[in-house]
């Protein structure tokens, strides 16, 4: 989602500020833009589409200057086009924004009344006119970002540069964001995420809610300033402790990110029990043993995150007797839920930083709960909220359909399940393991396979992915990973509930992908009899040497299980990560950044 630059120093902005865009584009956006000073008049150059299209207009014009700030953007409010396009600005100030103002509407009719009218159809920019006229009654650009902001509803981030001045001002409400510094240079950086500022600064800062961050490089020994309302320094920012490393990821021989993701599984299961059952991590889970078990987790994630917790319930409940809720990040805190202190909130998620679940935590943590996240991205905002982590240890994930997250999550789940109960050098935990890794393998290498499945059924419109019990939140991790990359419509659905409604849909042009494993298995096939009664495109994916599936399927997939026990779903998982991937790129879409979709979702 929108991604946040900006820099002030004594070299140049814009090399800085393009480089830190390229970093982010991976979480997805629309439009990008950078707007600087140059001979005290302020700059903006924005285009709409790949950075690849601001970075021709930059080549060709080639501006310099000392303070800079840019944005790629993902459209909220008004179409993708260039005024849309962040950073908003005019003679006296540019800003660039991520997040949502909720009152748009109504400051866009006080602001008119006032004589300033927007020329985009952005929320955006009534910041930029409420700072304007800020300035025409304060003339001080400080006083005038805080009255601003303090009109503006809802979760933003804003970073602000003036023709008045060098300075780099930013100011956030639970919104990502971040400070830096170059003990060397005295150079100053914002972002929204650390990574597009590794290599840039050597302290990265993170503030807190409306402190007001003013980077100045002129300012000896004090180029990073954070402010409270009443204009004291404020202490309410965190520095991070843990020096982050570029970690730049190549494609390698695969032709997209996600292949190579989905590839990767194996040996990152093989990995992380050693992870997990040595130092620290142990000293974790120890600690959490040794702890009160919770009367209750709610379980909070989005997406494919949630679709873990799913599973992550079956295990709590199943070997630890504790009681689950797991719920949508969106619909959890609008539902009035039962808090209780001696419950937990456990949330989920690849980037740490999405909007939904950070309010959640936020709401939990308020409530004095204790927090635990299962989270891959190490300093995010959900990591340094939380009151202990697990991490994924999944590296960077750079397609925008979650694939080795997904595993990973799971598997964590699954060992803190089974630390609470047993010992983690318990040869069945590490024999699991291995199994599932073994299980994924073979699966692997029988890709052309499924591409030839892929190469039977991409032309159909519809899609029904269906399985019991464990399976079912494979059923609905496949069929979001088949939408978010094909473009096609596919729903998840649970075996059982088929004849109550959905089963109407099924004639020749409708394909059902059935999950068929030997748990629940007569209860299953019968669901996939019913289907195949109405004439529906059977794909089966099912344990291997099955007569029965074998005759019911117009395409079976059987697989070697490999003794896996509790996480089967894991395997049939992947077998549906592939199908999705090949039917994606026979229909050839963008299947690393899918339309419309963002890495991270840092709205709500
Ligand atoms: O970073 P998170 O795990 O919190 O993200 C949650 C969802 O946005 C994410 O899983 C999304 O559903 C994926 N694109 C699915 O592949």
């Amino acid at each position: 989602m929108c991604g946040i630059v900006g820099y002030s120093g004594k070299s140049d902005a814009i090399g800085p500020i393009i480089e830190g865009l390229s970093r982010l584009e991976y979480r997805g956006y629309d439009s990008a833009g950078i707007s600087y000073l140059d001979h005290e008049k302020i700059s903006v150059l924005k285009k709409e589409g790949k950075l690849d299209n601001l970075k021709s207009l930059v080549n060709e014009i080639k501006p310099k200057s000392p303070l800079g700030i840019g944005h790629t953007r993902w459209a909220t409010h008004g179409v993708v086009n260039d005024i849309n396009a962040h950073p908003h600005g005019n003679d006296e100030f540019a800003i660039v924004h991520n997040g949502i103002i909720e009152n748009a509407n109504e400051l866009k009719e006080e602001l008119k009344k006032l004589g300033y009218t927007k020329q985009s159809e952005t929320d955006s920019e009534c910041f930029l006119l409420l700072l304007t006229y800020e300035y025409s009654q304060t003339k001080n650009v400080e006083t005038s970002i805080r009255n601003a902001f303090k009109k503006v509803r809802g979760n933003s981030a804003f970073v602000i540069i003036s023709k008045y001045n060098n300075k780099l001002y930013a100011i956030k409400s639970a919104a990502p964001l971040v400070c830096g510094y170059n003990e060397e240079s005295g150079d100053v950086f914002v972002s929204s995420d650390p990574y597009a500022l590794i290599g840039f600064v050597t302290q990265i800062y993170f503030p807190g809610d409306d402190v007001l961050c003013v980077g100045n490089p002129n300012e000896i020994n004090n180029q990073m300033r954070f402010f409270e309302e009443n204009g004291e320094e404020s202490k309410r920012f965190k520095i991070q402790e843990k020096q982050m490393s570029l970690d730049i990821v190549s494609k390698g021989k695969f032709e997209h990110f996600m292949l190579k993701e989905i590839f990767e599984q194996p040996e990152l299961i093989r990995r992380i029990y050693s992870i997990y059952s040595t130092g620290v991590n142990l000293e974790k889970l120890n600690t959490l043993k040794q702890e009160k078990k919770p009367s209750y987790v709610h379980l909070i994630g989005c997406g494919t995150a949630y679709h873990a917790g799913l599973l992550i319930k079956t295990f709590l409940e199943k070997r630890n007797h504790i009681r689950v809720d797991v719920d949508f990040a969106s619909e959890f805190r609008y539902r009035n839920p039962i808090i209780n202190l001696d419950e937990v909130g456990l949330f989920i998620s690849q980037s740490g930083e999405t909007a939904d679940t950070l309010a959640c935590q936020e709401l939990c943590n308020e409530k004095k709960l204790r927090t635990y996240s299962i989270v891959n991205v190490e300093g995010s905002t959900l990591y340094r909220n939380s009151t202990e982590n697990f991490l994924l240890y999944a590296g960077k994930e750079i397609g925008v359909a979650s694939t080795k997250a997904f595993t990973q999550q799971v598997i964590v789940g699954f060992l803190v399940s089974h630390a609470l109960e047993l010992s983690l050098s318990e040869k069945s935990t590490a024999l699991e393991l291995e199994n599932v890794a073994k299980a994924i393998e073979l699966i692997l290498e029988r890709e052309e396979e499924i591409k030839s499945i892929a190469k039977n059924i991409y032309n159909f419109d519809g899609f029904i992915f269906t399985g019991r019990g464990e399976q079912y939140p494979i059923a609905l991790e496949g069929a979001l990973k088949l939408k978010e990359i094909a473009y096609v419509h596919a729903e998840g659905y649970a075996s059982g509930e088929l004849k109550h409604g959905p089963i109407a849909l099924f004639d020749e042009n409708m394909v059902n992908i059935a999950l068929i494993t030997p748990d629940l298995y007569e209860k299953t096939i019968s669901n996939a009899q019913e289907v195949k009664a109405r004439k529906g495109v059977m794909v089966v994916v099912g344990h291997e040497n099955c007569k029965e599936l074998e005759e019911l399927a117009d395409y079976y997939f059987g697989i070697d299980f490999c003794e896996v026990n509790e996480l089967k779903p894991l395997v049939t998982n992947v077998v549906l990560q592939l199908l999705s991937y090949h039917i994606a790129n026979l229909k050839g879409t963008d299947i690393d950044k899918p339309r419309n979709l963002a890495k991270s979702v840092t709205v709500e």
